[in-house]
């Protein structure tokens, strides 16, 4: 399967992980092998849920780790609107620099979510809170290594891909071949397009480094968060080996149909919706999240 994406195998990013236990979220870094710039992919802002509390351990993480190699901070990628952790890219920014960038269906996104937790005409649907909203086949810069973009939608409609050199970052379009793949269930989240949407991804060339935004750890093996685009085509338990779209969607939607909300999918959408920043404080300076009844099931 061809593809129109300029796909460069011989730029090795380096990429550093960090794993998150509370919410089994991968962040990274990738930087320049020529230079000091980086990229941080899918940073996490904790939240005690039960406690209403914020914290910046994860993300103090990553900036200690930008800050003990001098690394220039240019980019703050958010694969998706996560339900299920809250962003830390705006607390990174606001101590490194750098832009903050998403897909361009991010609208959608705020659209539909900004109707579930009935936020006034204050919240701009527009996709304003990011520095830059990233179509299909986008290029950017980290240092001197062009990237590009590939719209994956299907978990959510807003889901890009990431690519740098022979590193790309899935997001949640793909798990480790033993996890298969995420639910499509989420509003905007559909089963073929996810089938559609990780073809892309495996149209990519066999050795082409892979990086996923989340692991389990099924049947009990350690964290892993790094395969190639062969092994999932052999080996992904709900897309590999030949499965077809038929299979995939029967599946998948029996499959979703089973789980429940994530923990967090409350907080993470009031935040991550807004470029992961907090609601606007209320006229006595307090800060508060809502939670809908009956509003997302
Ligand atoms: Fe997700």
């Amino acid at each position: 399967m061809t593809h129109s994406y300029p796909v460069n195998m011989s730029l090795t990013p380096e990429v550093k992980a960090f794993f998150d236990p509370a919410t089994w979220t991968i962040s990274y870094v990738v930087k320049d092998p020529d230079s000091k710039s980086c990229a941080v992919v899918d940073s996490v802002m904790d939240i005690d849920y039960a406690a209403g509390h914020i914290s910046y351990e994860s993300a103090d993480e990553i900036i200690a780790y930008i800050k003990a190699q001098d690394l220039k901070l240019e980019w703050l990628l958010e694969t998706h609107v996560h339900a299920d952790h809250l962003s830390g890219a705006p607390y990174i920014q606001s101590k490194l620099g750098g832009k903050i960038g998403i897909g361009e269906n991010i609208t959608m996104v705020q659209d539909v979510f900004g109707k579930v937790f009935n936020e006034g005409t204050e919240f701009q649907r527009d996709g304003s809170q990011f520095d830059r909203l990233f179509k299909d086949g986008d290029t950017y810069k980290i240092g001197g290594m062009e990237c590009f973009t590939m719209h994956t939608p299907g978990h959510t409609p807003a889901c890009m891909t990431h690519t740098v050199g022979n590193a790309t970052f899935t997001g949640d379009t793909l798990f480790m071949p033993d996890g298969g793949s995420a639910r499509a269930d989420f509003p905007g989240g559909d089963a073929a397009t996810l089938y559609d949407s990780i073809q892309k991804v495996l149209a990519l060339p066999d050795d082409m480094r892979l990086f996923m935004c989340h692991d389990y750890g099924p049947n009990g093996r350690d964290i892993e968060w790094e395969t190639t685009v062969g092994a999932e085509k052999e080996h992904n338990i709900h897309v590999g080996a030949g499965k077809t779209k038929e299979d995939f969607v029967k599946f998948r939607e029996a499959r979703d149909a089973q789980l429940e909300m994530p923990r967090l999918i409350i907080p993470s959408l009031q935040v991550n919706m807004r470029g992961g920043e907090l609601p606007p404080a209320d006229k006595d300076g307090k800060t508060f999240l809502k939670v809908p009844v009956n509003g997302l099931k």
